[in-house]
């Protein structure tokens, strides 16, 4: 495995492996790796001749006041499980790499990102498109590897490889789990004990929202009101957004006939989750 921070660097060796006739799968992430990217690894390794994984806390994708300081940070624990995971290369840019000085071109997909997220968390995902359009720029990859826990993120890089005619493959993988349900984040480890156990109200509320989908309730007001009222049995969360949403285009439903997205964001303290179900009424 190499481990490579210069941007250039990495585009001439990509260049020279897809010249070769490799296939690349490239999974995005801002490090503190958990059992979710080990995940994403396997799937891009066991799809691709070389495996490639950028660790890069993105400043840009963060807001005034929002967690980039405080993200968790740990590069040479990523490196050896990155190593575990069979990862051929690397790519662990600074900040200064990737926007030098002058920088001044933004990607924004302006639809998709208006609600849940983008709403609570504004310019978050110019952040983040703008910097997978340079990563993509950068390693030319054939598949690009994202979590379902991140779902909006996965339907804005889409609609952003869609509209740019960008010659890749996005998968999206099944959000990892602890054995209480809590999706796996890097920012559940910023959680006190109490908080902790406070956050598997999530989990447990996604669950009830979907036996009641399962058992006939069509009505996305009560699924939503449902959510909203188990969220809020427990004290030391707060709702930052809950919705019951159309898969692709985002947008609220009011009956539920098809598949539904079910997304919530809370805060524990200072950590904010999220957590989704794609749910298919039958
Ligand atoms: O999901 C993430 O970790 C980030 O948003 C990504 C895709 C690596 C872009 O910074």
């Amino acid at each position: 495995m190499q481990t490579i921070d210069d941007p250039s660097a990495i585009q001439r060796r990509c260049e020279s492996l897809r010249r070769d006739g490799k296939t690349i799968g490239l999974v995005p992430t801002m490090g503190a790796f958990h059992e979710g990217h080990v995940s994403l690894m396997r799937w891009a390794r066991a799809d691709n001749d070389i495996l490639v994984v950028s660790v890069f806390v993105n400043p840009i994708q963060f807001g005034r006041g929002e967690d980039f300081d405080s993200y968790p940070r740990d590069l040479d624990g990523d490196l050896a499980q990155a190593e575990q995971a069979g990862v051929d290369l690397v790519f662990a840019p600074s900040a200064e790499a990737i926007y030098p000085k002058g920088f001044q071109t933004y990607v924004d997909v302006t639809e998709v990102t208006k609600g849940l997220c983008g709403a609570s968390r504004p310019g978050h995902f110019r952040g983040v498109t703008t910097v997978v359009a340079k990563l993509f720029n950068l390693i030319g990859p054939h598949r690009a590897y994202f979590g379902q826990k991140d779902y909006q993120q996965s339907v804005v890089v889409r609609r952003l490889v869609a509209d740019l005619n960008m010659a890749l493959d996005i998968v999206l993988l099944p959000t990892v789990r602890e054995a209480d349900g809590l999706a796996m984040s890097s920012r559940n480890i910023r959680l006190t004990p109490p908080q902790r156990r406070a956050a598997s109200v999530l989990y447990a509320s996604l669950s009830r929202a979907e036996t009641r989908i399962r058992d006939g309730e069509r009505n996305a007001a009560t699924i939503f009101e449902d959510v909203r009222a188990m969220i809020e049995t427990e004290p030391l969360a707060r709702i930052d957004y809950v919705a019951v949403c159309d898969p692709e285009t985002l947008q609220p439903l009011d009956c539920i006939e098809g598949p539904a997205l079910v997304a919530l964001a809370v805060r524990f303290g200072e950590t904010r989750l999220i957590d989704n179900f794609l749910i298919t009424a039958s």
